[in-house]
């Protein structure tokens, strides 16, 4: 806590020449999330329960949702990210309070995510106060999420095959890209309890996954489904994307940054070479907007005519910097692209007003255009990637670590 606070002073102190100097770039965006997010909460605390943003309905209404969807570490996470930001000390019980709000998820094992929503949530806060009680918390999943690796093809199961529109598809063992975001807490729970199981699950699934998940391109399927008999690949799908072949822009950026990560975790060089190697493939791809924020597939049928994908920018941002900090050549121009997206997610074609589009941060984001789910609509998680490259913006800039 003190950790923050002498953090925060010390920026101030970087930062403030005069006191009437206009807000840079990433101050002026702090300035509107506290405001925007600080609307949400003040909703929120008003209600006497506990609501979890996640996107806005077709009625123009905020859908909050429980502890079991994917998406309800991401809230907890923002106000993680805003307290680091701010260094306002009222957030923090407000953080922990909203993070509790969903610890429950630590025992899903009917899906994968359980990683992206105890990471997202308790990873943050355990980093920033370094709370003994979040520790178990982050094993738990981490345990709960080790349920799901399966040894023959060495893999990480990531949907259950007899559930909803999943039991459509005939599939086996789905493996999908976005699973790469969920080794992250196996990692930390190696390092919390000296167990090296979780670490080896991390790295047996990142190395089979770089094996079968992606084209000569550099470019990645979204599902690939395993036989659980001889470990061979059944299937290569898509479930999100425009089709089987096509390029879906999210998968792209969870494939950047989990890659990003097993290098940051492993040092093998080979995660970093196939981040990047994705990274180029986006950054090159010739329908590419001039703005940079991807359309939800990139090769949808309709573009120009097609929705953007705000979420894949904010991941992709945040990536981008982490790969900045890093060893490798050329470091410096990832943080030029991470630059140029985050100005233009920041713009009035993305921000909200304050006060407007539900309190969240951002607009234009796609959830799931084959599910006709969140068509360009906000999404918390495109928040919660936006501040935490916010965040990694002014590390870098402010030469902290
Ligand atoms: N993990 C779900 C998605 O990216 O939409």
């Amino acid at each position: 806590m003190n950790k923050i606070l002498l953090l925060n002073l010390l920026l101030c102190l970087l930062g403030c020449k005069s006191v009437s100097r206009p807000m840079d770039f990433v101050e002026e965006n702090i300035d509107f999330a506290r405001k925007q997010i600080g609307n949400e909460i003040n909703i929120i605390e008003a209600s006497g329960r506990f609501l979890n943003p996640v996107t806005l309905q077709e009625d123009g209404s905020v859908y909050y949702c429980g502890y079991a969807d994917w998406r309800s570490g991401f809230f907890p996470g923002s106000v993680w990210y805003l307290y680091e930001l701010t260094g306002d000390e009222n957030l923090l019980p407000l953080a922990d309070k909203y993070s509790r709000g969903m610890e429950e998820a630590k025992n899903l094992t009917w899906h994968h995510d359980v990683g992206f929503m105890i990471y997202c949530s308790f990873g943050n806060g355990y980093r920033l106060t370094g709370n003994p009680e979040y520790v178990e918390v982050i094993v738990q999943a981490a345990q709960s999420l080790s349920t799901r690796f399966r040894e023959v093809p060495g893999i990480i199961q990531s949907w259950d095959v007899d559930r909803g529109w999943m039991s459509e598809r005939g599939w086996e063992c789905p493996v999908i890209i976005d699973n790469m975001m969920n080794l992250e807490p196996l990692f930390e729970a190696t390092r919390l309890t000296g167990d090296s199981t979780y670490y080896q699950i991390a790295v047996v699934h990142a190395d089979r996954a770089l094996e079968e998940q992606f084209r000569p391109d550099g470019c990645c399927y979204h599902v690939i489904d395993y036989d659980l008999t001889t470990g061979a690949v059944r299937n290569r799908h898509t479930a999100q994307g425009y089709a089987h072949e096509s390029v879906w822009s999210r998968g792209q950026a969870w494939a950047v940054y989990g890659y990003t990560v097993c290098y940051r975790e492993t040092g093998e060089p080979k995660y970093i070479q196939q981040a990047i190697k994705t990274f180029k493939f986006m950054k090159n791809h010739p329908a590419m907007p001039a703005d940079c924020i991807p359309y939800w597939d990139m090769e949808a049928p309709a573009i120009p005519d097609e929705f953007r994908d705000v979420s894949t920018a904010a991941c992709m941002a945040s990536a981008l910097y982490e790969m900045s900090t890093m060893d490798i050549p050329f470091a410096n121009r990832y943080k030029e692209y991470a630059d140029r997206l985050m100005e233009s997610m920041a713009s009035d074609a993305y921000r909200a007003k304050v006060g407007e589009n539900g309190n969240f941060l951002l607009m234009h984001s796609v959830g799931s255009i084959p599910h006709g789910a969140e068509v360009d609509k906000p999404l918390n998680y495109a928040d919660y990637y936006f501040l935490e490259a916010l965040k990694r913006k002014q590390y870098i800039e402010k030469g902290l670590n």
